[in-house]
């Protein structure tokens, strides 16, 4: 699919954020609050990938947060922490005909950068879905941590904690 860039995330994309969120994580569902909250604490760590029209055909949500943690799904956080270890990738997720263009690893690219930026030299992340080999060929490697174990009950049996230093 062409005419697809990257972009930063404004309120105005909060909508056809949670549309494509609906679609790609159906056994994970996360209300449109959710994803205000993350613009509003981390802008930075937000983006959309646009559509020629503006729409939205996928997105990403990153920001600072604890090593080895991860925050429970559809949950509001009160603030980032003040001593961040880590960036969190939350959430990457493309349209289905937005796929297989090469645009999910330019949203990786982007979300790297955005940890240097934020002077973090680790990006960590839970896969679900299946999508663990997509983050190994991203440069993610699982991380088994005693304090990871019961968090990662919560999304689901597959869930993988991974982490890369960039
Ligand atoms: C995971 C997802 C973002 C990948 O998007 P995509 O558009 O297929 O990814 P890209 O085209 O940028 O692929 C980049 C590379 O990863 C590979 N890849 C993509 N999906 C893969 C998978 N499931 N397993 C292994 N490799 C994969 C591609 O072949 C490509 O390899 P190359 O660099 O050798 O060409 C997309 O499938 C999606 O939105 N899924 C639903 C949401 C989701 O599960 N997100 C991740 C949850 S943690």
């Amino acid at each position: 699919m062409g005419g697809l860039t990257w972009r930063p995330m404004t309120e105005a994309d909060l909508d056809g954020v949670v549309a494509v969120a609906a679609g790609a994580f159906p056994d994970h569902p996360e209300d449109r609050a959710c994803f205000a909250n993350r613009l509003a604490l981390h802008p930075a760590g937000c983006k959309v990938l646009a559509d020629a029209r503006g729409g939205v055909a996928g997105y990403l949500v990153a920001y600072p947060w604890r090593a080895d943690d991860a925050p429970a799904l559809n949950t509001l956080l009160p603030g980032l922490p003040e001593a961040p270890e880590a960036y969190y990738l939350h959430d990457l997720a493309l349209t289905p005909t937005a796929r297989g263009g090469g645009h999910a690893a330019a949203g990786v690219d982007l979300a790297v950068q955005a940890a240097r930026d934020a002077g973090l030299s680790t990006v960590t992340l839970t896969a679900v879905n299946g999508a663990a080999p997509f983050w190994v060929r991203q440069g993610f490697a699982p991380r088994h941590s005693p304090a990871m174990a019961a968090k990662l009950a919560g999304y689901g049996a597959d869930a993988v904690y991974m982490i890369r230093t960039v």
